[in-house]
C-alpha cells in the first residue's frame, strides 16, 4: 500500500484501470472497511484519504479531541487490501486558506446544517477538493450521514463532477448501534445507552415526538427527531455518565 501526500504524487503513482475513492477522517472502524470492500468489488484500485478536516467541525473542542489513529488506520486499510491512501496537510488541501468555498443553501439548512453551522460548507467544500486530487471513477459513502450523502451526491450533479458517489448501507454493531468514530469515546456505561438510542430511533411504530420524549426519558439531549427524504433521522447528546465522561454526539437514520 502506498501513502501520499500531494496531488503531483497521485499523478505519477495513478495506475491505469478503475479507481474507486473513498474519503474519509481516519480512526477507522469496520464500517470504513465495508467503504473500501465495495469500492474494491466495483473498481480494480482503492484510495482512501485520511484527513479530519477542520473547516467541518462548529466546535473547536469536537475537533480538538476528533480521535487520530493514522497507524493503526493504515494497518487496517493495507489488510483490507486498499492499494492507496491519501494524507494530506492543511496547506496541501487549502492553498486558499477556505476563501473559496462550496455553499448549498436549502437541504444544507436542515437537520445537521441547522444544528452545526458552516458544517455542511466544509463538508462539501473539502470532498469537491478530495474529488478534484484524485478524479477517481465513483466515490463511496455511507448512508450512516445521510444528510452528507445527498448533499455530496446532488453536488456532484450539479457542478458536473465525473466522480460518481455510491451509497452503501450503515454498518452496525451487534446491538443496532452504527458504527462511528465517535464511539470509542463512549464510557461502557454511555455505550449501553447509546444501543437504546438505536433502538428507539429505529423504532417507527413510535411518532417522531414520541421517540423524543423516550430518549429524553433517559436523559439524552435530542437535536432533532425528524423525516425526511424518505428516512427517520436523530442527532442526539449522550448524558455524561460514568461520574461525568464526555457527552458524545450521535447521529443515525433508517429507512421509512
Ligand atoms: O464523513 C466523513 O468522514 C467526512 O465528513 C468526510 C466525507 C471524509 C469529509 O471530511
Amino acid at each position: 500500500m502506498r501513502v501520499f501526500h500531494t496531488p503531483p504524487e497521485w499523478h505519477t503513482l495513478r495506475p491505469s484501470g478503475t479507481v474507486g475513492f473513498v474519503p474519509t477522517m481516519g480512526a477507522l472502524h469496520e464500517g470504513h472497511l465495508a467503504l473500501v470492500k465495495t469500492a474494491l468489488a466495483q473498481c480494480e484500485h482503492a484510495v482512501a484519504s485520511i484527513y479530519v478536516n477542520p473547516t467541518q467541525f462548529n466546535n473547536p473542542d469536537d475537533f480538538a479531541k476528533y480521535p487520530s489513529t493514522f497507524d493503526a488506520d493504515c494497518q487496517m486499510l493495507k489488510a483490507s487490501g486498499c492499494q492507496f491512501v491519501f494524507a494530506p496537510t492543511f496547506e496541501t488541501l487549502y492553498p486558499d486558506g477556505y476563501r473559496y468555498r462550496v455553499t448549498e443553501t436549502e437541504t444544507s439548512t436542515l437537520l445537521e446544517g441547522a444544528h452545526r453551522p458552516g458544517h455542511f460548507d466544509g463538508v462539501l467544500t473539502v470532498v469537491l477538493k478530495l474529488f478534484n486530487c484524485i478524479q477517481a471513477d465513483a466515490a463511496f459513502f455511507g448512508e450512516k450521514d445521510f444528510q452528507q450523502l445527498l448533499l455530496v451526491k446532488e453536488m456532484a450533479e450539479a457542478l458536473h463532477h465525473p466522480t460518481q458517489v455510491i451509497p452503501c448501507p450503515t454498518v452496525r454493531e451487534p446491538d443496532g448501534l452504527a458504527m462511528s468514530s465517535r464511539n470509542r469515546r463512549l464510557t461502557p456505561a454511555q455505550r449501553a445507552l447509546a444501543a437504546q438510542w438505536a433502538t428507539i430511533l429505529a423504532d417507527l411504530t413510535l411518532s417522531c415526538d414520541e421517540a423524543t420524549q423516550k430518549l429524553e426519558a433517559l436523559d439524552f439531549t435530542v437535536d432533532y427527531v425528524a423525516e425526511h427524504w424518505g428516512r427517520r433521522l436523530g442527532a442526539v447528546h449522550t448524558p455524561p455518565l460514568d461520574g461525568g465522561g464526555p457527552v458524545v454526539r450521535l447521529i443515525d437514520n433508517v429507512a421509512l
